[in-house]
Parts: structure tokens; C-alpha cells; sequence
């Protein structure tokens, strides 16, 4: 039987036609049309103004810092238990992770820990982190009022890291929408892919247009190369761009498939003794990215899935426990811990079949 991956990418005829478009255009290198039409069309979807794509989520998370003005020695809270590319865009400006706890309702950053240190600082009369990242992780957005309102009350911008939410909602508005700047990922394990690439959104056109020019070398209009700024080379090119077209397309079919595949791991499985899941926050519509279960013991649950050539992963590593991060700042960190102890992520892929999932669910409970 073929190897069952975690999320591969899933593209079909339409990526093909767009691709071959762009192709054949000549518009290879590097901008062209497919950008303007993606950014235009992304930004619609996700109900915001402007959109620039870039070559990855991780460079957008750089810009957005840059953008606002985090530079050394600043503070910026970051929830623990999420991907490293979350804090490592921290360290690029020179500014510190200070790593804040999940809550157990979403996995998210808990908003009663961002308050306890933003009314801390404010206390003590510590200056208030430059920024805040919040993380929809796995597909299902955090809390986004409370921690909006704690982070308006002490004068936090903040960015929202939705590069595994593509297509949630809270309370009826889409994942990234709720930063000052938000970025996605088209990484190609994510719900939409272009093998490599992300997205800067944000609801201010000149925020975005230099966000375009930041990530072109910061070029200025001249006929000779003329910078009086540092740049970046982070834009998407026109090839991927038409990739992520097709891809955005499809975006409605491939979640309603992972919803249905997370319904299907959750019929299957969540009766029995052990196992539990990520829970659905009720404020939300997750795309369940990812499925994520909880089990005593998810190493051999991984090792013999991994036997019958099925890959699961376990749930993201807090950054508090990461040698890198070693020494910052952590408020909390029991409830992140305890995630990565028992959590481990199934196979969730939108091309995934009815068989494929029972041979994981199979899998699974044979494991136990
Ligand atoms: C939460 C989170 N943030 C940021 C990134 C970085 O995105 P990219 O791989 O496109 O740089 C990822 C995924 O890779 C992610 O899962």
C-alpha cells in the first residue's frame, strides 16, 4: 500500500491550466498578473484590503515585525506551543520571544495569561511588549476578542500568524483578520499550497505597498539602483502565484473535506477509552488542518503507524522547552506541555480516501 503522508499537497487540472498559462505568458520571472490577480483575489476571500505574497509565511512574519517597528531589545509575546518559524521572525529583528502559554479550550494562546502579563507590566511599570503574534494553530483560531481588547487596552499591536487557518472563521470573520498585519503560509503541507509561499494582509494599502517594496530589494524609482532603505528579496514569483490561484479555487471543497475527515477520525475513535481530541472551540469553524488526538502514550501510537507505513507526527514542541530558546521569558506552560506529551497529529490530507482513513483509525486502535 502507497505511504499515507500527514498533508501532502493536493492539486489537480485547474493548478495545471493556470501554471501552464503562466508559463507560456513568459511571465516567469519574477511578477506578472497571476500576483496581482492572487493578492487581489486572497485579500477578497479573506475579507481584507490588501494582500502581498511573498516566497514564504516565514518572511511575511519578518515584514510584519518590520513593519511595525520591532527592532532590538524589544519584547514580543508569542504563544509557546506553536511552529519555531513563529518565534525564530522575533529573532530577526533583534527583538526577544517571551513566551506565553496555551489555553485548553483551543490550544491557543490563553488570553487570560496575555492579560496577567500585559497588567503585570503595566504594573510594574515595564515596558509593554512592541508586539504581540497570536497563532490560529491547526486549523482553529485563538480567542480572538479577549486578547484583542487586553492588547488595545495596553497599546499592543498585533499580528496574527494564520498560516494553518486558512479558511476558519471566529465569531463569522475569517482567519486573518483580527491582526494589524496577518500572515499565511502555502507551505506544502498546508490546506492550500504553492509549494513555497505566504501572504501579508492588512486592511492599510500603503502598509502593504511598502511591504511590496520591502520585500523587492526596497528598490527606489530611479533608473540606476538607488536604496535608502535595507530590502528583502521575499516576493512570490508569477508561477507559484498562478499555482496558488487554481489552489484558492478549491479552498471550500478542501476544507469541507478535512472537516469531514476530522468527523469521520471523531466517529471513529473518540468513544474510546484514552483518546481524546482537539477540541472544536465553540466560537469557531476550524478547517482541522490538522486532526490532533491525545493518547497516554502517542510514541507507540506513531511507531506503529509508522510500521504500517502511515506518517503521523507529534504535536508541536513548546518553544520554552526548544535548547534554542533557552533562558527567555515563559509565563505558564503546563497546559503547552501537557499538549506536546499526549498530542499526536493523524493524517488529514483533503485528497485523503474513505480506505485511507479507516487503515489510519485501524492503525490506531490496533496500536493500543
Ligand atoms: C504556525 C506557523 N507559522 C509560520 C509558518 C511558516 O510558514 P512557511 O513555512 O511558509 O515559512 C508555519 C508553517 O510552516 C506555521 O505552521
Amino acid at each position: 500500500m502507497p505511504r499515507l503522508f500527514l498533508s501532502p499537497p493536493d492539486v489537480g487540472p485547474r493548478e495545471r491550466e493556470l501554471l501552464l498559462d503562466a508559463f507560456d505568458s513568459n511571465w516567469i520571472a519574477p511578477l506578472g498578473p497571476h500576483v496581482d490577480a492572487f493578492e487581489r483575489e486572497f485579500a477578497g476571500f479573506v475579507g481584507a484590503g490588501h494582500a502581498a505574497a511573498l516566497s514564504s509565511g516565514t518572511a511575511a512574519l519578518h515584514l510584519a515585525l518590520v513593519l511595525l517597528g520591532v527592532g532590538p531589545g524589544d519584547d514580543v509575546l508569542v504563544p509557546s506551543l506553536t511552529f519555531a518559524a513563529t518565534a525564530f521572525a522575533v529573532t530577526y529583528v533583534g527583538a526577544r520571544p517571551v513566551f506565553v502559554d496555551s489555553e485548553r479550550a483551543t490550544w491557543n494562546l490563553d488570553p487570560e495569561l496575555v492579560e496577567e502579563e500585559l497588567a503585570a507590566r503595566a504594573r510594574t511599570g515595564r515596558d509593554q511588549p512592541a508586539a504581540l503574534i497570536g497563532v490560529d494553530l491547526y486549523g482553529q483560531c485563538a480567542s480572538w476578542d479577549p486578547i484583542l481588547a487586553s492588547c488595545a487596552a495596553h497599546g499592543v499591536p498585533v499580528i496574527e500568524d494564520a498560516a494553518e487557518a486558512l479558511g476558519a472563521t471566529y465569531r463569522g470573520r475569517a482567519a486573518g483578520s483580527f491582526g494589524a498585519l496577518n500572515v499565511f503560509s502555502f507551505n506544502g503541507n498546508k490546506i492550500i499550497t504553492t509549494s513555497g509561499g505566504g501572504m501579508l494582509v492588512g486592511n492599510d494599502p500603503a502598509v502593504i505597498e511598502r511591504a511590496r517594496h520591502l520585500s523587492t530589494q526596497a528598490r527606489d524609482p530611479a533608473p540606476h539602483y538607488e536604496h535608502t532603505e535595507i530590502g528583502f528579496n521575499y516576493r512570490m514569483s508569477n508561477l507559484l502565484a498562478a499555482l496558488g490561484r487554481g489552489q484558492l479555487e478549491g479552498l471550500p471543497a478542501k476544507v469541507a473535506r478535512r472537516r469531514a475527515i476530522n468527523a469521520a477520525y471523531r466517529a471513529a475513535l473518540a468513544e474510546v477509552d484514552g483518546i481524546g481530541f482537539l477540541p472544536d472551540a465553540p466560537d469557531g469553524e476550524p478547517t482541522n488542518w490538522l486532526t490532533v488526538i491525545t493518547v497516554d502514550d502517542p510514541t507507540t501510537v506513531r511507531e506503529h503507524l509508522e510500521a504500517l507505513d502511515i506518517e503521523a507526527r507529534p504535536a508541536w514542541k513548546p518553544m520554552h522547552l526548544q535548547p534554542v530558546f533557552a533562558g527567555c521569558e515563559m509565563r505558564g506552560g503546563a497546559v503547552a506541555e501537557e499538549i506536546f506529551r499526549t498530542g499526536l497529529c493523524l493524517p488529514s490530507g483533503s485528497a485523503m480516501t474513505d480506505a485511507d482513513i479507516a487503515r489510519v483509525v485501524d492503525g490506531v486502535l490496533a496500536a493500543r
